[in-house]
């Protein structure tokens, strides 16, 4: 017979399960073994090597949190994956959260146990990549701490399929840090798609994301595939969530955790196997205090949150944005790359960006545009005139309150300083800046 090309361990104490469990894996080609409890599970992932490992919640000593919890530890390679008691959700959303990159129900669906099996069987099998870049060659840029964390996240989160929720300001890369997660995970080679949720109305909301069936209203002459099902196998990215309508959001809830929708006039529920990611620049844990936005759905997408941060709180960053951008747009023009000048440079280091990359980007392609010179000054780059925190929240560009924000920031910056004894480090930490983002700001304040 042919050698299994992979192992998975089966941790359950009901022969039944584990039984049912192996026949499923070892038809696809899975070799098993089984443990019933905590500790032969340790004992077997001490002796060998396995692909993949599914344990149930409520073991004889102990719970499966426990053991997603120590392959974290001694194993962060391997997959795990938990089943629960159907319903259950609060211990299926811990076990994502301790490590766990799937759960199943009980009872087990064997289409849904055999796409999480293969899924996990892919994962082994890529490499990590130290930066995360998509075929399109896209790639997060920046060498500031925020940055490389979220990063090497990435990386991390790609190998999970747990629902994560990535928030940040306009422009600040919500979608790009998305793309990263799918296109570095085991769903790469099945699609992505962006939903933006506050652009579809609210009447259309349910057929463009369910689908229909023919004849289920007036006008649907055939069969539409809504966009869960174009994501099947693969990613929906619901972005501006928080546009989306109450009634929708009970919808939602239901298709994520029933695993399955019912297209409009279908009689049967479609499985779906597609992972959420979402993102919005509003903030959702306000909404949801505010009664706009449904705390359960929110608790059930929020699994693993990522703040994508501004521009201006990693301005060490703009150099090497701007670098890129010159030339991927040289590159468009078929050109040789211009260069900012020390005016431009200057002014870029002390704008406060309120739409972040995307900003930037617009800045110098309009820039691009207007240079007829080998460089770039100042005024090609037409920042808006002493606005360095977002206009929408000084109502456009008042003076004074810039400069009275400004001394506030100097009174708090010196304060620190003073008492870290001017250790520019320590003071740095207590004011939750980066050591550079701190020199930044005493350069723009002309503090010695
Ligand atoms: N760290 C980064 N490195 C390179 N490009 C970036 C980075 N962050 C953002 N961008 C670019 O900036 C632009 C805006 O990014 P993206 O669309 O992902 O932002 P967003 O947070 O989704 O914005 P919005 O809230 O407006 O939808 C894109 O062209 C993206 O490629
Ligand atoms: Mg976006």
């Amino acid at each position: 017979m042919k050698q299994a090309q992979y192992h998975a361990l089966i941790v359950d104490d009901e022969p039944d399960i584990r039984e049912l469990l192996e026949l499923t894996l070892t038809r696809m080609g899975v070799a098993c073994e089984g443990a019933e409890t905590l500790e032969e599970a340790r004992d077997h992932l001490n002796r060998s090597d396995f692909n993949l490992c599914l344990a149930d919640m409520r073991l004889p000593d102990g719970s499966g949190i426990e053991l997603v919890r120590h392959i974290q530890q001694h194993r962060p390679e391997l997959p795990v994956a938990v089943i629960t008691a159907h319903g259950n959700m609060s211990l299926a959303i811990e076990a994502l959260k301790a490590g766990a990159f799937d759960f199943v129900n009980k009872p087990v669906e064997l289409a849904t146990l055999r796409e999480l099996v293969s899924t996990a069987l892919k994962m082994g099998r890529r490499d990590e990549a130290p930066n995360p870049t998509s075929p399109s060659g896209r790639q997060l840029l920046g060498e500031s701490e925020v940055i490389r964390t979220i990063r090497a996240t990435i990386n991390k989160l790609a190998r999970s399929q747990a629902p994560i929720y990535i928030s940040g300001e306009s422009g600040t890369g919500k979608e790009l840090i998305a793309r990263l997660i799918h296109e570095n995970g085991p769903r790469a080679d099945k699609p992505f798609v962006p939903v933006n949720c506050g652009a579809i109305p609210a009447d259309l909301m349910e057929s463009e994301l369910f689908g229909y069936c023919k004849g289920s209203f007036t006008g649907a002459t055939h069969d539409k595939p809504g966009l869960f099902q174009a994501a099947q196998g693969g990613t929906l990215f619901l972005d501006e969530l928080a546009d989306l309508p109450l009634a929708m959001q009970v919808k939602l809830l239901r298709a994520i955790q029933e695993k399955a929708i019912r297209p409009l006039g279908a009689q049967k529920e479609v499985h779906i196997d597609v992972r959420i990611l979402s993102a919005t620049h509003q903030d959702l844990a306000t909404l949801v205090r505010e009664g706009r936005f449904r705390e359960d759905l929110f608790y059930r997408i929020n699994v693993i949150q990522l703040q994508a941060p501004t521009l201006r709180e990693r301005p060490e960053d703009i150099p090497i944005l701007v670098e890129h951008i010159l030339e991927r747009l040289a590159g468009e023009l078929g050109v040789e790359p211009l260069q900012l000048d020390d005016s431009a440079r200057e002014a870029l280091g002390s704008y406060a960006f309120p739409g972040n990359v995307r900003e930037l980007e617009n800045i110098l392609e309009r820039a691009v545009t207007l240079c007829e010179q080998a460089t770039i000054g100042e005024e090609l780059l037409q920042l808006p005139e002493g606005v360095p925190v977002a206009s929408s929240e000084v109502g456009g560009g008042d003076f004074e309150l810039e400069s009275y924000l400004m001394e506030i920031e100097r009174k708090i910056i010196l304060n620190a300083l003073e008492e870290t004894r001017f250790n520019k480090t320590a003071a740095a930490k207590r004011l939750g800046l980066s050591f550079r983002s701190l020199r930044y700001r005493l350069k723009k304040l002309d503090i010695e």
